[in-house]
Order: structure tokens, then C-alpha cells, then sequence
């Protein structure tokens, strides 16, 4: 069990009329790989059959909206079919008193997920690397929270401040008592839960010692805090290179073209599943193992595909 480290403040918010599941991609840091994620995790969905909502609420970057954009013109410009996911974009409150900016935006936000939440199976959020009203707002609807981290020492402080000598937690962070009180915000609204999971982001071979560490970390941290670690994401080029086309490795593997696909495609495409699977959510569990089937009669998998990396 976790220690009761976080108590909470938190007013529970009216939730619309639920049906999808709503992930909720979060990290108080910037560049820790949530829009990389998003957009992985939104193409997987869709691939898988899914009809997916997506919604944008770092207005002021909106690299999500930006990438389905080019996944849009590259569908027209080339005329190929790509499956696209339900987008909402929810801008900042122009308000200046806190108040009505929060009343204002808890508005625009519930419009937004009542949008896109019952015509589809998921929805998908991507949130800004700070600490916004409309972040909390999103992090007080999801059913799961995904936050990747650097797999770096310098991104743990983001769940917790580690005392470096003893590795013991001294405190946990201001974003994990977010996480907590929306978690204790969400019960008290509806009775639900919400799965917090952490993927280590970036990971490179290279560097082992770093690599073990921050595995015990982040098992010790998942402990105390009340998180699932997630197997995560390599660092490869395949998950940045094709932003401007709005693709991901998936399409490309989905589309037939297999055959020009290198080992660290496959395994990037690997880990896009691993990362579903963790989630535990039965509906997805069921629809990957149908595919992992009928694949496997057209493919043989590759043994060796998971540890290979880019290079
Ligand atoms: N696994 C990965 N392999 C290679 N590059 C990655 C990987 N994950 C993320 N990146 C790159 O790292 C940068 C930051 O990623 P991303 O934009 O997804 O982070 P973010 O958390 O959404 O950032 P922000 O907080 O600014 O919104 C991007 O250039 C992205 O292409
Ligand atoms: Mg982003």
C-alpha cells in the first residue's frame, strides 16, 4: 500500500455523460515526450479500429493540433486514407481575474469533452509542461494518466524530490499531490479511479549505469507515490521524424509497406503496444491480441526486434 503522503483540497468538478475512455498525457516538465506519446498513442487507437476524440489544451504550442493538421494534408496532398481522430482545441480563459478565468475555462472544457466524449471509445489529452487551471481540469476526468519522464535523474524531481545518498523519497512532488488530489477529487465526484502510470521516455542503451538506476528509482518511487511504470519508449528518430507528414511508424506498417521496415521500426512499433497493454484496459487488451494473432500468420515475429535501437 502507499503511504497516505497527500491529503486533498480539491473541489470535484460535474463531469459530462461519460463513455469514452478518457488518457490524459501529463508532465508539469516540458519536452518530457507527452505530444510524441499522444500522437503514438492516437494512431495506435485508430489503427486498432478505435474511434478516438483528441483534444489540445496547450493552446499556446499546439504541437497535437499541429501534427494532425499535417496528418490532414498529407492524407489530401497524397491521397491516402488516414484514419484521424475527433479534435478539440480548449484555449486559455482571456480573463484576467482568476475566478472567472477558471469558471470561464471549466466551461469551455466540459463543452469540449461532451464534443467528442460519446461518439468515441477514447479520448485522448494533451496538456502543457506547466501547471495550468485547464491541466488540473483534465487531469480530474481522465480514467488514465500518462506521464513520461526523461530517463534522467533531472526529470525525477518531477514526481518527487530523492535524496541522492540515501535514494530515500524526501517529499513528494507539487505535480504528484496534483495527481493525488484529483485522484481523491474524481472518487468523491463519481466513484472512479484513476490509473496514474509513468513511462520513462528517451531510453538509451548507451548509458546502463543511468539506466539502472532510474529503473530502482522509479520501482521505489512507484511504491510510495502510487504509479505503474511503464516499459516505455527507446530514443529513436522513427518517434520525431515524421512529424511534418503527420505519421507515425505505425501508418507506414499498417499500410502494407512492411517490407522496407527496419528492426528498430518493428521495435518501435512494439513498444507503441507494450506501452496499450500496460495500461490494462480489457476492451484494448482484447482487440491487440486479435491483431497480434492475425498478424503473426501473415509475419513470424522478429526475436530480436525488441532490443534493437537506433543507431
Ligand atoms: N522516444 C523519443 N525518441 C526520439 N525523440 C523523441 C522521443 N520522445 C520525444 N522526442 C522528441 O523530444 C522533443 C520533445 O518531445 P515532445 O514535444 O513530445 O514533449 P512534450 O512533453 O510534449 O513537450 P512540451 O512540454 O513542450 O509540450 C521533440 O522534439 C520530440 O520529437
Ligand atoms: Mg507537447
Amino acid at each position: 500500500m502507499n503511504e497516505p503522503l497527500l491529503s486533498s483540497s480539491a473541489e470535484p468538478e460535474a463531469a459530462p455523460q461519460k463513455k469514452a475512455h478518457v488518457i490524459v498525457l501529463g508532465n508539469e516538465k516540458g519536452g518530457s515526450g507527452k505530444t510524441t506519446s499522444g500522437m503514438h498513442l492516437i494512431v495506435s487507437l485508430l489503427r486498432l479500429g478505435f474511434s478516438v476524440g483528441s483534444m489540445d489544451i496547450d493552446s499556446r504550442q499546439r504541437s497535437l493540433s499541429r501534427y494532425l493538421e499535417n496528418r490532414r494534408q498529407t492524407s489530401l496532398k497524397e491521397n491516402v486514407p488516414l484514419p484521424q481522430p475527433q479534435h478539440v482545441v480548449v484555449q486559455r480563459s482571456p480573463f484576467g481575474v482568476v475566478a472567472e478565468a477558471e469558471a470561464d475555462e471549466r466551461e469551455r472544457f466540459s463543452k469540449a469533452l461532451g464534443r467528442i466524449m460519446a461518439a468515441n471509445d477514447f479520448i485522448v489529452i494533451d496538456s502543457p509542461g506547466s501547471d495550468t487551471h485547464l491541466s488540473r481540469l483534465a487531469h480530474a476526468h481522465a480514467d488514465t494518466v500518462i506521464t513520461p519522464i526523461n530517463d534522467s535523474f533531472v526529470d525525477l524531481d518531477v514526481l518527487a524530490t530523492v535524496d541522492g545518498q540515501t535514494m530515500k523519497i524526501v517529499k513528494p512532488s507539487i505535480y504528484s499531490e496534483m495527481v493525488w488530489e484529483q485522484k481523491l477529487a474524481r472518487a468523491k465526484r463519481d466513484g472512479g479511479s484513476i490509473e496514474w502510470i509513468v513511462m520513462r521516455n528517451r531510453l538509451s542503451n548507451i548509458d546502463a549505469k543511468n539506466k539502472r538506476f532510474m529503473t530502482q528509482a522509479t520501482a521505489e518511487l512507484s511504491r510510495r507515490i502510487g504509479f505503474r511504470v511503464a516499459p516505455g519508449f527507446s530514443e529513436r528518430v522513427i518517434f520525431r521524424e515524421m512529424f511534418l507528414q503527420g505519421l507515425t511508424v505505425l501508418d507506414i506498417m499498417e499500410a502494407g509497406n512492411s517490407g522496407g521496415m527496419s528492426l528498430s521500426h518493428v521495435a518501435a512499433r512494439q513498444e507503441v503496444r507494450d506501452l496499450l497493454r500496460t495500461l490494462r484496459i480489457p476492451l484494448l487488451d482484447e482487440r491487440i491480441k486479435l491483431r497480434s494473432e492475425s498478424e503473426e500468420k501473415k509475419e513470424p515475429v522478429k526475436e530480436d526486434a525488441a532490443k534493437e535501437v537506433d543507431r
